[in-house]
């Protein structure tokens, strides 16, 4: 009798152990997945539209474009407008004349002899890449003045060989000597942090088809170049990135079940997903070069243009290109729903 009441006292202790720790175990789990952490309870508040904000709309769109300017005398910096993004591919170093069947702003056309003056103030035609890097980076100048607080700007920019050796009379830089690859991208980053600019990112623009050039005889053929991205040293709280607008055909096919989001470790409060065939853009952009070469301008494909506005901008927001040529820029912000302004040296369209 005593043996039979202490093995089912014994029973009702342990009964009583494991149904508390069990409906512990539950709360726990469930305050886990509940979205009451300070991690995830802002994506259930909804955020109130700023002011200035709802004043712009798409009746507020503009697009301007000023000809007849040179942009690297820091006129940018005096803009009213501070713009949200700035996206341009200046004159290369040392490559070309611009002028060649172009006219001005007043419809002069220009002669092709870089004796003219015009020739003398269009970028890319300065005696060394040092000179050139500064005259491009001083168009940026006083980001605060030209871009927003979480504002960005993109660089397309290219590689060349140095023709003969280079001396920096200032003695900021080192020189170069010929057939040298110039690394033009590296002095544009250590001049834009003087600046003011953070790099943020440097992304690699890759041709899937170039002919092999003269260079090909001597070394790989080059088939790339640089979509430099800065951002202001006092950016807040970061530049503004829509991740999502800018994905990418990924390797995973569609429908495949995934792995949680943030890995097995911290996974578990994460639901599984299933793998709609896309993913985050990467940092190498495989893009073909733009097949208009009208008005011998060298245009930019209108792709690298909408990523960087998608990724980096919202509706009706403010777009700027410095050097921008045969408007590819303001061509994707009329589509994309973006105010564009647009400043040349020359009106490439009035050819
Ligand atoms: C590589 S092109 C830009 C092409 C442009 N992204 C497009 O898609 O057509 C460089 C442009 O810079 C302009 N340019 C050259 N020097 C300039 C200067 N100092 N100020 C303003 N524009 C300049 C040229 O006229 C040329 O249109």
């Amino acid at each position: 009798m005593v043996v039979r009441r202490v093995f089912f006292s014994t029973l009702y202790v342990k009964f009583q152990i494991t149904t508390k720790f069990s409906s512990n175990m539950d709360q726990g789990q469930r305050i886990r997945k509940k979205p009451t952490s300070k991690t995830t309870a802002h994506l259930f508040i909804k955020k109130k539209p700023k002011i200035a904000e709802m004043k712009r709309s798409r009746e507020n769109l503009f697009h301007e474009c000023r000809f007849g300017i040179d942009s690297t005398s820091g006129i940018i910096s005096k803009e009213t407008v501070q713009c949200n993004l700035i996206v341009t591919s200046p004159p290369y170093f040392g490559c070309r004349d611009y002028t060649i069947g172009s006219k001005n702003a007043l419809g002069n056309s220009f002669s092709s002899s870089s004796s003219s003056s015009s020739v003398l103030i269009q970028l890319g035609h300065e005696k060394t890449p040092y000179e050139y890097v500064r005259r491009l980076c001083k168009t940026f100048e006083n980001p605060q003045q030209t871009l927003a607080i979480d504002g960005s700007l993109f660089v397309i920019i290219g590689d060349t060989f140095a023709r003969s050796d280079f001396v920096d009379e200032i003695g900021e830089f080192q020189n170069i000597y010929a057939r040298e690859t110039i690394g033009i991208h590296h002095l544009v980053v250590i001049e834009m942090r003087r600046l003011g600019y953070r790099m943020w990112q440097e992304i690699v623009w890759q041709k899937p088809s170039v002919p092999p050039s003269g260079a090909a005889q001597q070394r790989c053929n080059p088939c790339h170049e640089y979509v430099l991205w800065f951002v202001r040293r006092d950016c807040m709280p970061r530049p503004k990135f829509n991740a999502r607008s800018i994905r990418e055909p990924g390797k995973t096919p569609a429908g495949k079940v995934m792995p949680p989001v943030g890995g097995r470790k911290y996974g578990e409060y994460k639901k599984t997903i299933v793998s709609d065939g896309m993913r985050c853009r990467q940092d190498v952009w495989n893009i073909c070069p733009s097949r208009d070469k009208s008005a011998h301008v060298a245009p930019f494909p209108e792709e690298i243009v909408e990523i960087c506005v998608l990724a980096c901008t919202d509706e009706f927001d403010v777009v700027l290109d410095p050097f921008a040529g045969t408007l590819t820029t303001q061509r994707v912000c009329q589509k994309l729903g973006r105010s564009s302004i647009c400043y040349d040296m020359f009106d490439h369209q009035t050819l």
